[in-house]
């Protein structure tokens, strides 16, 4: 049961499209209590809380705080409070179970037992609001209902779940052609490639550089050829420079967020000087989403965006704030080693600064909103206009599309890659903890950088991160621009990384067919343990191993020089280690075992009864561009016992994403 109750005038945001909430509900706050700053609910001991999407720290978010405010931060370290995502969904599990959901695009503080232990507050920035609280028979129970409410998850293309790799940047063609190059002669599968912002003209949006891809079209094509896909980024800023279509355009028609004077919005990003498109305007999202055209039009069938939440490098006014320190503190041409700090503060303050988000505003389609209240449906917005954009264009066929900003309710658009991380292990930890609670939130395309976007990898914290990422929906490997050249065949022993990365081609039958049994049914392909072992009370402290559909748990490595590690088995199950030519079972029971895990293999564990599809070692490319019904008939074999049955989920390819579209196979 659903129930809602209203605080103010909200903005509606899209997150909720199946309107099954109870309005009896009014006025009712059932567990929580209004306090002056939000709402308060006070925590038994036992109570866990989960939820949060794209949030730091455990998979219990109990003891930390949170705030719900997309942010460009590139470290994410423990400390941090906000990420690039505002996923209001919170599921209270112990005395009481349920779920709440504070559908409101401002700044929204969880305090979930930060200030007082035994005490968790939602403290919104502005009460203007949506509160739904939702219960049902159980965890999965209320996160089903959570996720009909909040509509169908996206679907990418079956493509999408081959092996990506990505750089900032490959600076031309030949580049890329390099890494092409690089992984067919080590034999090591590869799907995509990425186009980081080099491939664009000044990194205008929309514009390709004739000198660095010329005649990118056949360049598409070439690749193709090559069963590659090439992936282009789209940067939610767009540079002011006469002649640049898609400024004049956007200047000519009203279609940029506005400053206090209603003049069109200045800030900075990677082209120096741009606006933002106002893409909380339909009129305009439309308008940009139709622009993907410009690529379309040369083959290209996948994006991401970015940038947008919008990441703001400085605006005239932070710039001035500096001259103006400067011309007062150092008119005399001699500045202090304190005026120097001071004036390092203030330069560290010119990013992504509030003062400059309060003085943005957006046309919602007649009423005029400030920026802030509504700052997390920026980048689901884009999104969305790229969604909506591309369904036009591409009729019928799906696209890879993904954001790095989002909000509840862009799950139906896209999915979300989990942002800059470091080449750190503590991340592959990270990366894990999020699948389950993004799940919750409706993100099921989802990944991280794999090897890790900042600092420099190491071949062992690759492949470690690898033996993970080959079952997240989004396999991708990016580095950012000054770092260690991070694509597999730079480093010995590629046949180690062959191994590892043709497991998940092998695994994709279940992959693909779990993922999307998770949208049509509205389940977590990835869930705690806690969710399914819920009267295991080791299972339910267990933090760093996650259950993947209903037959399978992972448990990666994610600590240096380890030749293998601890896992806890809920259950008996079959211990799988897997590898290119083939697997090695061994039944384990119930319990704790020290794993061995081999750098090139990658270890799952399998119920005792249950079993799964996967393709039998004579895969090929052609298993990911391929069809699933050519895989299904020629190609699957089974790990596991094989007792129980599978269901399997196969796409028919159409983008209509109806549930009778999908077939279904019992075996
Ligand atoms: C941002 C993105 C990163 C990208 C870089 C350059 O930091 O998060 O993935 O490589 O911008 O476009």
């Amino acid at each position: 049961m659903i129930s809602k109750i209203r605080y103010g005038n909200p903005v509606p945001t899209g997150a909720v499209v199946n309107g099954t909430a109870d309005e009896n509900g009014k006025g009712q706050l059932r567990y929580f209590e209004k306090t002056e700053q939000g709402f308060r609910y006070r925590m038994e001991k036992k109570d866990a809380v989960y939820g949060l999407g794209e949030a730091n720290r455990g998979i219990n978010k109990r003891g930390y705080q949170y705030i719900s405010y997309c942010t460009d931060d590139p470290n994410h370290t423990e400390e941090k409070l906000s990420l690039y995502g505002a996923h209001n969904f919170i599921v209270i599990d112990g005395a009481c179970t349920f779920g709440v959901f504070i559908d409101n695009p401002g700044r929204v503080t969880f305090d979930i037992g930060y200030e007082r232990t035994d005490e968790l507050n939602i403290i919104p920035e502005y009460e203007d609001l949506d509160f739904y609280i939702i219960e049902g028979e159980g965890i999965k129970d209320i996160v089903r209902q959570f996720r009909i409410l909040i509509g169908q998850s996206y679907i990418p293309p079956r493509w999408a779940f081959g092996y990506q790799q990505c750089r900032w940047s490959y600076m031309d063609a030949d580049a890329v052609r390099e890494v092409v190059d690089g992984y067919e002669n080590c034999g090591i599968p590869l799907t995509a490639v990425y186009l980081d912002i080099d491939y664009m003209e000044s990194y205008k949006d929309f514009t390709i550089s004739d000198e660095r891809f010329p005649d990118f079209g056949n360049f598409v094509k070439e690749m193709k050829a090559k069963n590659i896909h090439l992936v282009p980024i789209i940067d939610a800023g767009v540079k002011i420079e006469d002649g640049y279509d898609v400024y004049e355009e956007g200047t000519a028609k009203g279609y940029f967020v506005k400053d206090r004077e209603g003049k069109d919005y200045v800030t900075a990003v990677w082209p120096g000087l741009t606006h933002f498109p106002d893409f909380l305007n339909t009129e305009a999202r439309r308008w940009f989403g139709l622009k993907y055209q410009a690529l379309t039009d040369k083959g290209i069938d996948g994006f991401w965006n970015d940038m947008n939440e919008p990441a703001i490098f400085y605006t005239e006014r932070g710039i001035d704030e500096v001259r103006e320190f400067l011309k007062a503190e150092a008119g005399t041409g001699d500045i202090s080693t304190d005026q120097l700090m001071e004036l390092k503060w203030k330069l560290n303050e010119l990013a992504n600064n509030d003062t400059d988000y309060k003085a943005m505003y957006h046309n919602m389609d007649g009423q005029t909103v400030n920026h802030d209240r509504v700052h997390n449906l920026y980048g689901y917005n884009m999104t969305k206009a790229a969604a909506e954009g591309l369904a036009e264009l591409r009729p019928g066929e799906r696209t890879l599309l993904f954001s790095r900003s989002s909000y509840i309710g862009m799950h139906r658009y896209g999915g979300i890659w989990m942002g800059d991380n470091q080449a750190w292990w503590s991340h592959i930890l990270l990366n894990l903890k999020m699948l389950p609670s993004l799940n919750m939130c409706g993100f099921l395309y989802t990944g991280a950088d794999i090897g890790g976007f900042g600092s420099n990898t190491t071949r062992e914290l690759l492949l470690r991160w690898l033996a993970l990422g080959v079952f997240t929906p989004l396999m991708r490997n990016h580095a950012a621009l000054g770092t260690r050249l991070q694509e597999c065949f730079r480093f010995e022993h590629t046949e180690d990384f062959k191994s590892v990365i043709s497991c998940r081609y092998r695994l994709l039958p279940y992959l693909y067919s779990e993922y999307l049994k998770s949208v049509y049914e509205n389940e977590m392909m990835f869930r705690p343990l806690a969710f399914d072992y819920r009267e295991d009370e080791i299972a339910v402290n267990v933090e760093d191993q996650l259950m993947l559909g209903n037959e399978v748990m992972i448990a990666p490595v994610y600590t240096q020089n380890a030749t293998g590690r601890y896992v806890y088995l809920p259950e008996n199950m079959t211990m799988i280690i897997m590898h290119e030519n083939g697997e090695e079972e061994k039944e384990l029971e119930k319990g704790i075992h020290f794993v061995e895990m081999p750098l090139n293999r990658v270890v799952f564990f399998v119920k005792a009864d249950a079993k799964i599809p996967v393709v039998g070692t004579d895969y090929g490319r052609s298993i990911c561009n391929g069809t699933m019904e050519d895989i299904a008939v020629s190609r699957i074999s089974w790990l596991g016992k094989q007792d129980k049955g599978y269901r399997m989920y196969m796409d028919t390819g159409h983008s209509d994403n109806k549930k009778d579209d999908v077939l279904i196979t019992e075996f």
